[in-house]
């Protein structure tokens, strides 16, 4: 009635943003990310008759107002009838601060609810309940390169091209752990709801999808490069343009990207992107890692950087 498993948040090079069912949390667009390897989430489930209400503990606190977020998912996982919960979650990077931690927790928790209540669901399975509970989550269960459809009534999640085919290094440049102003799922309504460009951006998504999937294919760096910040700036100027208007960034933000542009006039094989938060993430080739480390280490207002690689999707660690 116990169960551990662990998962990676991803970083999405082409974004999701905005909800064609919002009741059951379901993309307008399709998306594709890099599961990372590094930063990790270990969910710690055990199901206990002599409780009487969920427990949650985040990173060794109780967190009351993220539990109602994870009972839904543990309903969902398990049905409504269920034992309830004692949840231990531990995270190796700062949680709720643009670094995708809701991607790793809920993928880890649905591996670990499943198994916890002796279920034998299929990753498939396991993704669509992760993206009820966090869209982007459903790709954390997959490794590489991961593509998110929409298909019919749901999702579909698969990798399209694995990690060790090409070993891209992911640099995050923290620049504030404060939290969001803002949550993903609000704004993105705000979008759909009041932001005159937003029809655009679901009508031309396919198009860059169908870029990005060449580009990765490919392995073409400078394609996938330019097409990834297109679609991040594309989003941010859906959000910028909303009522009121949703901004992520703040003055650090701002330096990293012209760190960016500085380091690509020299050579530097590197793009970046940007979450629902001020955090910027750099992707470069392998080689060019201690350059973007040290130019965004430098940049006013970084507080720190984290580094990591693309890694596998979510695994069950133990059951017992
Ligand atoms: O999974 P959510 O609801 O936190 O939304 C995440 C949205 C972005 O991170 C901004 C883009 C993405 O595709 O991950």
């Amino acid at each position: 009635m116990r169960a551990t498993a662990r998962a990676q948040p991803n970083i999405a090079l082409i974004k999701y943003w905005g909800k064609r069912d919002s009741g059951r949390n379901l993309p307008a667009v399709g998306s594709i990310s890099v599961t990372l390897d590094e930063l990790f989430t270990t969910m710690n489930v055990e199901l206990d008759s002599s409780l009487y209400l969920d427990e949650l503990q985040v990173n060794g606190r109780s967190v009351p107002s993220l539990l109602p977020r994870v009972t839904r998912c543990l309903d969902a996982v398990l049905g409504a009838d269920r034992l309830c919960a004692r949840v231990i979650s531990e995270s190796n990077f700062p949680i709720a601060a643009g670094l995708a931690s809701s991607a790793s927790s809920f993928a880890a928790l649905v591996v670990a609810a499943s198994a916890a209540g002796g279920g034998d669901r299929s990753t498939s399975e396991l993704a669509a309940l992760a993206g009820q509970a966090s869209g982007s989550a459903a790709r954390s269960l997959y490794g590489g390169f991961v593509e998110l459809r929409n298909e019919g009534d749901g999702i579909a999640v698969g990798t399209i091209l694995e990690s060790e085919a090409w070993p891209l290094r992911v640099i995050a440049a923290v620049t504030s752990t404060a939290p969001k102003p803002v949550s993903s799922g609000a704004a993105m309504e705000a979008s759909r709801k009041t932001s005159p460009f937003y029809s655009r951006w679901v009508e031309e998504q396919d198009i860059d999808l169908s870029i990005a999937r060449d580009a990765i294919a490919a392995r073409d760096f400078g394609k996938l490069a330019s097409i990834a910040e297109h679609n991040c700036l594309k989003m941010h100027s859906v959000m910028w343009a909303s009522r009121p208007p949703v901004v992520y960034w703040n003055a650090a933000t701002l330096a990293c990207l012209e760190r960016v542009r500085e380091l690509q006039a020299d050579g530097v094989s590197a793009f970046f992107t940007i979450d629902a938060g001020p955090q910027v993430k750099v992707i470069c080739l392998s080689g060019n890692e201690p350059q973007v480390v040290e130019a965004l280490s430098n940049t006013p207002g970084v507080e720190s950087v984290l580094a990591s690689g693309i890694g596998a999707g979510a695994v069950l660690v133990n059951v017992d």
